[in-house]
């Protein structure tokens, strides 16, 4: 066992676990954080993606010894604290259902963290991006049109581009994270 400090949606956390224990595991299993998903288990579907210190990661291939001193941000950390209480959607998440780009599901915090990783990264809204930025996310629904034309959206729009910061990296305040649009 070894004991990983990070960052998690802006949180500081300390679990301890198996050096190789999976990230995804830890986050699912040891921190109840079911919104990232797992299906194949070995790299290939993207459905564990998270975003890790900026870039995507598969967490199904990623070991907690990896994780130390670093920055994870999972889909329940996209949502973020409103008026009243009330948690406001990531515009990445609000333009997937406003498309009806949501099927199964299964798919859609994987490509959602795919996406937001591509707008904080300045990713355009050409068509050819984005369907690079989602090249790792396999969806079997939809065909991807929808989920194509909701993260162009986003990302020709400076307020849905510029909402993405929430939770990355602010140690120490409450993330709260309370199920939202395609975190269960
Ligand atoms: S579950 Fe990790 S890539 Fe498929
Ligand atoms: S919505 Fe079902 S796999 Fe993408």
């Amino acid at each position: 066992m070894i004991t990983v400090r990070f960052l998690l949606n802006g949180t500081a956390t300390t679990v301890e676990a198996p050096g190789m224990r999976p990230l995804l595991h830890v986050l699912r299993v040891d921190l109840d954080l079911t919104g990232t998903k797992e299906a194949c288990g070995e790299g290939e579907c993207g459905a564990c993606s998270v975003i890790l210190d900026g870039s995507v990661v598969n967490a199904c291939l990623v070991p907690m010894c990896q994780v130390d001193g670093r920055a994870v941000r999972t889909v329940e950390g996209l949502a973020r604290p409103g008026p009243d209480g009330v948690r406001v959607l990531d515009p990445v998440q609000q333009a997937l259902l406003d498309a009806g780009g949501v099927q199964c599901g299964m798919c859609i915090p994987g490509i959602l963290m795919a996406a937001r990783a591509h707008l904080d990264g300045g990713g355009s809204a050409d068509e050819d991006a984005i369907r690079e930025a989602i090249a790792g996310n396999l969806c079997r629904c939809t065909g991807y049109m929808k989920i194509v034309e909701a993260i162009a959206a986003v990302a020709a729009a400076p307020a849905g581009r510029s909402a993405a910061a929430n939770g990355e990296a602010r140690a120490g305040q409450p993330a709260g994270q309370p199920a939202a649009a395609g975190t269960r």
